[in-house]
């Protein structure tokens, strides 16, 4: 196959689209990203890339408490609009209907309409030209009852949103089954 080089890209598919929350200024926000990922296993941590710019950026720091809310395909307008807007401007709880709950670090808000709420820490801070990329502890995962199969969190039940980085910037949802991890490929061995 013939290939054609494009520079560099930050080609990667696909990304998660999450609500990181966070108390700035005494009140709760959300806002947008979808440079986010896992850090580490155990424990649990994740990463989450965020431009100094933002308002929310006012309230990270390390040590300090913050949530990841990861929404459903069905909330793409909200999330939409969590992106476009600031919350330096606009109340976009109450724009978008969101009803917020505290967990067991009372202090990162979490959204209840999320199907998944990730209670987090900020452990690390590495500054990158655009992005701070913060490395968080996650301390609380609460899941909506209606996504649990036999107790566990059941990923095709969150039905979550999936974003497609430039240039196709679309949100989508996951697709079918493949197969199974870490047994497809034992008949390479
Ligand atoms: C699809 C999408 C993805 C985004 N991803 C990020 C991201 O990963 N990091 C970031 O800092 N901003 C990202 N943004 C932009 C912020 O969400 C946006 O600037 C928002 O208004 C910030 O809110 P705030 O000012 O209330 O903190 C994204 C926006 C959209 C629409």
């Amino acid at each position: 196959m013939k290939k054609v080089t494009q520079g560099p890209q930050t080609s990667f598919y696909p990304l998660p689209t999450l609500l990181i929350g966070a108390m700035v200024d005494g009140k709760p926000n959300f806002m947008t990203a979808v440079y986010g990922g896992l850090a580490n296993g155990k424990p649990p941590m994740l990463s989450v890339g965020i431009v100094r710019s933002r308002y929310t950026w006012g309230a990270i720091k390390v040590g300090a408490t913050f949530s990841v809310n990861i929404p459903s395909a069905a909330q793409a307008r909200e999330v939409d609009f969590c992106g476009l807007e600031s919350g330096s401007r606009v109340d976009k709880i109450g724009r978008c209907g969101f009803k917020v709950f505290y967990g067991d670090l009372k202090t990162a808000p979490l959204i209840e309409q999320c199907p998944v709420n990730l209670e987090c820490v900020a452990a690390h801070i590495i500054d990158l030209e655009m992005h701070s990329l913060v490395v968080a502890d996650i301390k609380q995962t609460h899941v909506s009852e209606d996504c649990l199969t036999d107790g566990a969190l059941d990923p095709m039940k969150v039905d979550p949103l999936v974003f497609l980085t430039a240039p196709a910037r679309k949100y989508v949802r996951i697709g079918e089954v493949v197969g199974d991890a870490f047994k497809m490929g034992l008949d390479l061995k």
